[in-house]
């Protein structure tokens, strides 16, 4: 449940954008109608060697919406993120973008990267020899025109723009320290305020709660939620005390397909996901 204390306002990630305009960007995100379909699933499948790891699989994503996708080993979980991605073609099937209905399957993954598809893998992947701010300094430069980028010219503000981050992750009295000195959920929330400093639209987060104590997982689910106040943000995860704090649209993967989809309460209280999955 969403308390008071979690609905706190913090720095929301959109402050770099809006109270500080940014001239290297272009003028900050469109404005974007709350509830539109972002991204259209329909009807894909893809085998592995013979065997249908993604089968006939339909997913629609808004924005902006938080969504938690769970289901068991092998479900096909990650391979969605990677056909979402770019990483895997489907034999079959439509991945549909955007108001514009843009045909992500024709798209190469660096080209789906720009076009606002922000992943998270489970390793982090900082620069551990870097400092916190340096990382976010980065990630920034990286979604800036590529002669900036190229020339080191930091965009107007940056220092406010990895304020603004580095509140949004709770990585404040941090940043003048190395990544690598970081513990394994800060590096998680360093990894997730760099891919926020690109601001996707979309980002797909997989398994973040795994190796986190207690209180980073909590931390890790308000900072998912406030992400998803402004992006589309799906989080396959099977800790479901975290999918729980989420309280967000579930959808149960089986066998590569939607097994079941709706409230957590709804899903959990359906025979085929108890059977297939809770049950075990
Ligand atoms: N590149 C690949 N080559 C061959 N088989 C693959 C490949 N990628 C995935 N698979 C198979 O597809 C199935 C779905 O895998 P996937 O990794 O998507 O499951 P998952 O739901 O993410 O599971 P987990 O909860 O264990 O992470 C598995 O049987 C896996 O072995
Ligand atoms: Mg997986």
């Amino acid at each position: 449940m969403m308390t008071p204390t979690e609905a706190a306002p913090v720095t929301p990630v959109g402050a770099q954008t809006t109270a500080a305009p940014d001239s290297a960007r272009p003028a900050g995100p469109a404005p974007r109608r709350p509830g539109q379909t972002l991204l259209e699933v329909s009807g894909v499948s893809v085998s592995f060697d013979g065997f249908k790891a993604i089968n006939n699989l339909s997913i629609s994503i808004a924005e902006p919406e938080l969504r938690a996708v769970i289901g068991p080993n092998g479900a096909g979980k990650t391979t969605f993120m990677d056909i979402v991605t770019g990483k895997t073609r489907p034999d079959e099937g439509r991945v549909l973008w955007s108001e514009k209905g843009v045909n992500l399957l024709r798209m190469s993954e660096s080209r789906i990267a720009q076009a606002g598809i922000g992943r998270k893998f489970q390793k982090p992947t900082v620069f551990e020899a870097q400092t916190v701010s340096e990382n976010l300094a980065m990630a920034l430069r990286a979604s800036r025109r590529p002669l900036d980028v190229l020339l080191f010219r930091p965009g107007p503000d940056t220092a406010g723009q990895i304020a603004a981050l580095a509140d949004e992750i709770g990585l404040t009295e941090h940043l003048p320290r190395r990544a690598g000195e970081l513990s394994h959920g800060q590096k998680q929330w360093l990894e997730i305020g760099m891919l926020l400093a690109q601001d996707p639209r979309l980002l797909l987060v997989d398994e973040p709660a795994a190796g986190m104590t207690p209180a980073e997982r909590q931390h890790t689910t308000d900072l998912l939620k406030r992400a998803a106040e402004r992006h589309a943000v799906v989080v396959v995860e099977h800790d479901m005390d975290f999918v729980r704090r989420l309280n967000c649209k579930v959808t149960v993967l089986h066998e590569g397909s939607v097994l079941a989809e709706g409230s957590l309460d709804h899903v959990t209280k359906d025979q085929r996901v108890i059977d297939v999955y809770l049950g075990r």
